[in-house]
């Protein structure tokens, strides 16, 4: 009877997850989405240690439970407290650390079950077992990486011939872990070198993918979790557990699909093209080659600002660093008040993750309508009378269209240019994340306002309330 009832929760929780993914595609429904796929996960975690019964009906000891209730509260406030206490900019690093504790749980999972119930002759079990064991523990160790290099405390390093030593790493990983399911008997001295080996492979996978590119390799590793995690939904036949593996297996797989595309690159240049990594960033102001810049004063800018009748704003990664959307969207709502229209451009990879500046922007309570994706943007620099571009610089970046050399060459990008007025807020001369110089702030139509993002567009507001 516990059995069947636990397999209703299993039922529901699935289906929670599938309808908290469904809201998570929009800012409105996002909030309310990850708490339905929050409670579905509650139930399945409470009906697993309460009505689980094994096949001779024993349900887990009370000294079990204790132990289960002592790691879900230190989860729980470890949890907790590292979600607030987080800077939007540091999500990326938030999303890998937790992702490799994923990793690490399906691996250990193997590691446990491998020496319980190693059977033999029964290959596709222990084939499970093996693989959840290689996948896991590959997502625990790249993913630490990812959140060293993403945290800045790791550099890209690349070893001469490291793609040939990745491939017969791997090779020596499938081999090994192929030769462990023919054994008549558990081997665990066996076992540990695969696992050391993977947790190698994981390091050496990650270590030279260049620093830029680590939003797509840490949803590539996602993914490999999410199958990790429906591995071992197999090996216990737990159905909510195969859900939500699978479902986040596949959401990995199709946001690292997106991200590519997004950026005009395949996987695999991805994998082995080290973008970003080692960028040296021209800090000098001015580059002869490129011509020289213009600034603006803030009064001018304000000036420009209150007298155009469409004003596009592009956000990039600076914003976030300066925290600046909520003065961004008072400065937005005080040139609607003068008659002005105003709308943001958003490219699809601006920022550092996936929709960052779409939560940024919603957490200033900038309406969503105002947001235009990158082709609806482009469409309207035409009508545009000033565009300010706000610590963006690689999304902006003409040399993606005209710069076969370039990096970054084939990457869509937002064509700011083609505005009447651009404006460009940032510090100084610094590269983007790509690490290359920007021809648009050289352009005759571009005239830079510099300083941090916060505290200029504090200044401009003064102006614009002033004019
Ligand atoms: P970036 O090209 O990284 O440029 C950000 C600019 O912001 C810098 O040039 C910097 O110049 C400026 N800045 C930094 N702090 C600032 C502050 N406090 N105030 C004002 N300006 C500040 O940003 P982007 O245009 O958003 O492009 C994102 C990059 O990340 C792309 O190369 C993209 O391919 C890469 N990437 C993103 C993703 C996702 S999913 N978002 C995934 C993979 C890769 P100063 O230092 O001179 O101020």
């Amino acid at each position: 009877m516990e059995n069947q009832i636990l397999q209703i929760i299993y039922l529901i929780g699935s289906i929670t997850f599938i309808i908290g993914l469904k809201r998570l595609s929009h800012p409105d429904t996002a909030r309310r989405g990850n708490l339905i796929a929050a409670f579905g996960m509650t139930i399945a975690i409470a009906g697993t240690i309460f009505l689980y019964r094994n096949e001779s009906g024993e349900s887990f000891s009370s000294t079990n439970i204790i132990l289960i209730f002592i790691a879900l509260i230190i989860g729980t406030v470890l949890g907790v407290l590292g979600a607030k206490k987080v800077k939007m900019t540091a999500m990326p690093q938030m999303v890998s650390l937790f992702n490799g504790m994923g990793g690490a749980c399906a691996a250990i999972i193997s590691v446990i079950e491998y020496q319980h119930h190693f059977a033999v002759g029964e290959y596709g079990y222990m084939g499970t077992v093996l693989a959840g064991l290689l996948i896991g523990s590959i997502s625990f160790s790249g993913s630490m990486i990812a959140f060293g290099k993403l945290n800045g405390n790791i550099n890209d390093k690349t070893i001469p011939g490291q793609s040939i030593i990745n491939l017969i790493l791997m090779a020596a990983l499938i081999g090994t872990g192929a030769y462990l399911t023919t054994l008549p008997e558990p081997n665990m001295m066996l076992l540990g070198v695969l696992t050391v080996g993977c947790l190698i492979y994981g390091v050496f996978f990650v270590m030279p993918i260049g620093g830029a590119d680590m939003p797509v390799v840490i949803s590539l590793l996602n993914s490999f979790t999410g199958v990790a995690a429906a591995l071992g939904g197999f090996i216990y036949n737990n159905q909510v557990m195969l859900t939500g593996g699978i479902l986040v297996g596949s959401a990995g797989t199709i946001l690292t699909i997106l991200m590519c595309k997004a950026m005009n690159r395949s996987l695999l240049n991805v994998i082995v093209g080290s973008f970003g990594g080692g960028a040296t960033s021209t800090a000098a102001i001015g580059n002869a080659a490129m011509g020289t810049i213009k600034e603006i004063s803030v009064t001018d800018a304000a000036v420009l600002l209150s007298y155009s009748k469409k004003v596009m704003i592009v956000p990039g990664y600076g914003l976030a660093v300066a925290q600046a959307q909520h003065a961004c969207h008072e400065l937005e709502t005080l040139l609607e008040e003068k008659g002005v229209e105003v709308k943001y451009a958003i490219h699809p990879v601006a920022g550092r993750m996936p929709g960052h500046m779409n939560v940024l922007l919603a957490e200033a309570d900038v309406p969503y309508p105002k947001l235009l994706e990158m082709e609806d943007a482009n469409n309207e620099f035409n009508s545009t009378d000033a565009v300010i571009v706000i610590g963006a610089n690689d999304v902006v970046n003409p040399a993606a269209k005209k710069n076969p050399q370039s990096p970054i060459y084939g990457m869509p990008i937002l064509e700011v240019e083609n505005a009447q007025n651009v404006i460009v807020m940032k510090r100084g001369m610094a590269a983007g994340y790509a690490g290359i110089e920007n021809e648009l702030f050289y352009e005759p139509k571009t005239r830079m306002l510099f300083g941090d993002a916060k505290a200029t567009l504090q200044k401009l507001i003064t102006e614009v309330k002033a004019n």
